[in-house]
């Protein structure tokens, strides 16, 4: 383990200092642990500890390097710890931070570890716009009868969907690529895959059932289980993620509040996931608000993107006819929208084997597509302009292209658009954006200390 030097921060008003200190029973910490500092402004200091074995780490502070006072005790729930700490009244505080044997003492009970409120969050019946309570969306509701979602349910899903644990390194969570700020995707773009926004999805309503872009997966239940295990991102056997949960007295009581009874099981995880991810609801945007008052917060130019949008006012339809209902996505059918031909990536007939199927992939809902590029499941767009280029004038012709977008002769549908009104069109898809969503307390992270 290596010791940091002293780290010394420019002089202004104060000095802030950094010993980090180690101790001799430093065989205990698992070998990834790694402090960092930082002086955020003039007056404050931001501490990171990575930690992935659940230690308590004393931090202290001394005006003079000599008398230290304790500020804090903490126990690194979730992998990290990162806290900012202000300068003391006198000013000129140093801060060390060390990890000590003797004070392994703080509990992982609930309330050290997680903020959670007294009574859980309504998650089981959110208040939902009434566009959302008839057909065809009715009908898109694809929680199961076994896995409805309760609020205990989808507190220890919440707890599961930010918690480090459940990767083999215990460095990365759910929440580590569908970050709540970007909508629930990942802003390091084109690091790890292609556009897993959750917030685009409202991933509640979804006919076909069948999660990811390919549809490899059959159920959201099942999905849940399929990054937990796969090598690039978290790397976890399912029997080693039970045990590792089960040494956690907080999970304890959170899997007997949500399901009866004290047992972890891969069941109730991937049942809590599922509940957790059906509660990432966009039900708020400009958009949402347009539909109670026939559209009158809308500007002009918002409202001309919504009538190319949906076909009305003499334009053709086309978006509406594939990102369908107020959710933006089809009842019941799979498409290609001729981004390209030969297929370099089959998507759903790579999965079928049905050659009739190459190059076909889910419909996204657009809900919060400004807040996430790239776009498409390869990410080749970075923008909305460059989407509404491509629907305009770029569709390529292919063996399985969707009807909606052949045009005369059998020729790839254009659509002609001026400038401004393609213009219109994207201003129309930035009244989808909710930015409720990303702010919204229950769905946040809820680990003490989590960063
Ligand atoms: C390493 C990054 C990463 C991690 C970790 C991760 N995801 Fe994803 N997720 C993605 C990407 C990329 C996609 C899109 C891939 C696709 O659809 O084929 C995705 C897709 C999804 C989808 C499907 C959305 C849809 O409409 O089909 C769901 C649901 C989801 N993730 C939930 C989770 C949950 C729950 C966890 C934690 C157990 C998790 N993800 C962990 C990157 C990640
Ligand atoms: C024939 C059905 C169809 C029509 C019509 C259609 N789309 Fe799409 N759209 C899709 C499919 C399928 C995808 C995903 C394609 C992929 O990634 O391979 C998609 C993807 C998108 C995306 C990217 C979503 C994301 O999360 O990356 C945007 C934005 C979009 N469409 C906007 C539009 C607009 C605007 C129109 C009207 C001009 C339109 N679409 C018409 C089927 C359609």
């Amino acid at each position: 383990m290596k010791t940091n030097p002293a780290l010394r921060l420019a002089r202004h008003a104060l000095v802030l200092l950094a010993v980090f200190k180690i101790n001799a029973a430093s065989a205990q910490i698992s070998t990834n642990a790694q402090l960092s500092l930082a002086q955020t402004n003039g007056s404050t200091m931001s501490l990171n500890i990575s930690n992935s074995g659940d230690q308590v780490w004393v931090v202290q502070s001394s005006s003079n390097l000599t008398t230290w006072t304790t500020v804090e005790s903490v126990k690194v729930f979730n992998g990290t710890y990162h806290r900012i700490y202000t300068n003391g009244a006198k000013g000129n505080l140093f801060y060390r931070a060390f990890y000590d044997s003797m004070q392994q003492t703080i509990a992982a009970a609930t309330t050290n570890a997680l903020s959670l409120p007294n009574t859980n969050y309504n998650y089981a019946s959110p208040s939902l716009p009434a566009s959302f309570s008839v057909n065809p969306i009715l009908a898109e509701d694809n929680t199961p009868g076994n896995d409805a979602t309760t609020d205990a349910g989808a507190t220890l899903g919440r707890v599961l969907f930010y918690d480090k644990r459940l990767s083999t390194n215990q460095t990365i969570s759910c929440a580590s690529c569908h970050v709540q700020a970007n909508g629930f995707s990942d802003p390091r773009q084109f690091s790890i895959g292609y556009n897993g926004s959750l917030g685009t999805r409202n991933a509640r309503w979804y006919q076909r059932k069948k999660f990811f872009w390919d549809e490899r997966a059959a159920t959201l239940e099942d999905q849940t289980l399929a990054p937990i295990q796969n090598p690039i991102e978290m790397g976890m056997t399912l029997g080693a993620l039970t045990n590792r949960l089960a040494a956690e007295p907080y999970y304890t009581n959170l899997f007997a509040a949500a399901f009866g009874s004290t047992a972890i099981t891969t069941n109730r995880i991937s049942f809590a996931l599922a509940q957790f991810v059906r509660s990432i609801v966009s039900t708020q945007s400009k958009y949402d608000i347009g539909v109670t008052n026939n559209f009158a917060n809308f500007t002009a130019e918002e409202n001309t993107g919504r009538q190319i949008f949906f076909g009305l006012n003499g334009n053709k339809a086309t978006c509406a006819i594939c990102h369908a209902t107020d959710n933006f996505v089809p009842t019941t059918t799979l498409n290609n929208n001729g981004l390209e031909f030969p297929y370099v990536d089959l998507g759903v007939g790579g999965i079928t084997g049905v050659t009739t199927q190459n190059g076909l992939f889910k419909v996204p809902s657009l809900r919060n597509i400004a807040l996430t590029a790239p776009y498409m499941h390869d990410g080749r767009f970075t923008n909305l302009a460059q989407v509404v280029t491509f629907y305009n004038s770029g569709i390529v012709s292919g063996p399985n292209l969707s009807p909606p977008l052949i045009g005369p002769g059998g020729q790839p549908l254009r659509l002609n658009l001026t400038t401004a009104q393609q213009a219109a069109l994207v201003a129309f898809l930035n009244t989808l954006t909710d930015t409720n969503l990303v702010t919204d307390a229950k769905l946040s992270d809820p680990f003490n200390y989590g960063n």
